[in-house]
């Protein structure tokens, strides 16, 4: 493994639609903190030219941030670089070497569907691009433990695993770093984080919109390929884990591995699968799709400190609000010294991940007046998020610098398919909701965490 920054950036699906909404836009922003100075090779099969590629990335960086600073884009562009071609012709490639000049470590990041990987991953071997470089490849990582497995094959035929970078972008949010930062800074949490005191935790992930034009993509997808198995199920990770013993990038990874060990395999009792009404109007969604756009899932994880503690994700497209939070709600008193606690009453640690970045303590306190009577309360830190670096620039950033801390590693990759396997692929319909609503109701019934699911607010 080489440790030394990567001295190129080749970015191949240049042109897709990944590229113009998120890569450009933390390209930009990188260039513009004094981040990325090094070249940047967008490689895609359109016959554009540069100055093509160049307007198209602007598009995106003043879709996603208003106002392009003229001075930071000129830098951008002037490191931007286009190879067009066929990703099955070695001329692609041969076009690509040359255009990579003297370049001794880029970071061949493949924005492209996971389809193309294989050919990519050939064209850069053949050609000698892929000597002494880095790799980063985008979900979805697989579809299934037997195509992970088929895909980890696949990159480590040229790459060995201190090269590879799988990217769920959710590990570069702030908010989830910040989960793993309250976590093991603080040590009042330490006693009360396990099934002494906590009763469950819960995870909520609410989209207010559909599919959105990605009808095609989705309905191969689903929710649980598509948020589950990696971005929430990374969420619950950082929730279990034992504390790291160092700061390596294994140190960490190799926690979350123990996690993913012990969860138990899904079965279909697990589960609720839920499909939003009009979801089969959706352009490219199939007819009689039996796809789920929402899914509520309980994962139990075996570990002393876990065992019995039921961790609930549930997750949606056109749910009432745009939120992910964690609720890990502890155990009520054993005895109500004053007015009874109800079931549910505030008792909890709240994390607000998305949109904005919190961390709450629900608790009861006394209302004021003459009796001893509660009133439910949440003490709030809350980030203004202003300054906070978008997932993408942390995340090709860390990758330029070798660091994999944030990255999926082989084991977890596949361990995570294990977990979900059972409950993939069902083709019974999944039962009906209406948008704006927080999943199938009478199927939810009874589902979930004791006590209740708490919706996020706004
Ligand atoms: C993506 C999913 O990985 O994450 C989308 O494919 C989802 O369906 C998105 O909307 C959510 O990420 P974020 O960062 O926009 O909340």
């Amino acid at each position: 493994m080489n440790q030394e920054r990567s001295d190129t950036l080749v970015l191949f699906g240049a042109t897709g639609d990944l590229a113009h909404k998120k890569i450009f836009p933390a390209l930009y922003a990188m260039v513009a903190k004094g981040t990325l100075t090094e070249p940047v090779i967008g490689v895609a099969f359109d016959a554009w030219d540069l100055k093509q590629l160049q307007a198209r990335a602007r598009d995106g960086i003043a879709k996603a941030i208003g106002k392009v600073d003229e001075k930071i884009f000129a830098k951008l562009a002037s490191l931007l670089r286009y190879v067009s071609g066929d990703y099955r012709s070695a001329a692609t490639f041969e076009k690509l070497k040359s255009a990579l000049g003297t370049a001794q470590h880029p970071l061949h990041y493949l924005a492209v569907p996971p389809t193309m990987f294989e050919t990519v991953i050939q064209g850069l071997e053949q050609s000698g691009a892929a000597q002494g470089a880095r790799l980063m490849v985008e979900k979805p990582f697989g579809h299934d433990l037997q195509s992970a497995r088929w895909l980890n094959r696949v990159l480590h035929l040229v790459f060995d695993e201190q090269s590879i970078f799988r990217i769920d972008h959710y590990l570069g949010k702030e908010a989830i770093q910040n989960l793993l930062y309250f976590r093991f800074a603080n040590s009042f949490l330490e006693p009360i984080w396990n099934r002494n005191f906590v009763e469950s935790v819960q995870i909520t992930m609410a989209e207010d919109f559909g599919v959105e034009g990605r009808g095609r993509f989705y309905d191969e997808v689903g929710c649980i390929r598509d948020v589950i198995e990696n971005h929430l199920l990374n969420i619950l990770l950082l929730l279990a884990m034992e504390p790291p013993v160092g700061r390596s990038a294994d140190d960490l990874i190799d926690e979350k591995v123990q996690v993913l060990r012990a969860i138990r395999t899904l079965t279909s009792d697990d589960i609720v699968r839920g499909q939003f009404k009009g979801y089969l109007s959706e352009p490219g969604v199939a007819p009689n799709s039996p796809v789920e756009t929402f899914a509520a899932v309980r994962f139990l994880v075996d570990t002393w400190r876990w065992r019995d503690v039921p961790f609930f994700i549930r997750a949606g497209k056109c749910m009432p609000v745009h939120a992910t939070e964690v609720i890990v709600r502890l155990k009520r008193p054993p005895l109500d010294v004053f007015d009874p606690i109800k079931p549910g009453d505030a008792n909890h640690v709240r994390f607000r991940i998305d949109p904005q970045v919190a961390i709450s303590i629900g608790a009861q306190r006394k209302a004021a007046g003459d009796d001893m009577i509660g009133e439910q309360v949440e003490l709030t830190a809350l980030d203004d998020s202003k300054g906070d670096m978008p997932p993408y620039e942390r995340l090709i950033g860390d990758a330029m610098n070798g660091n994999g801390q944030l990255f999926t590693r082989q084991d977890a990759s596949e361990l995570a398919w294990r977990i979900v396997g059972p409950v993939l692929g069902d083709t019974t319909p999944p039962h009906l909701y209406e948008p704006g609503t927080w999943g199938p109701a009478e199927a939810m019934a009874g589902f979930g965490p004791p006590n209740g699911w708490i919706n996020p607010a706004k």
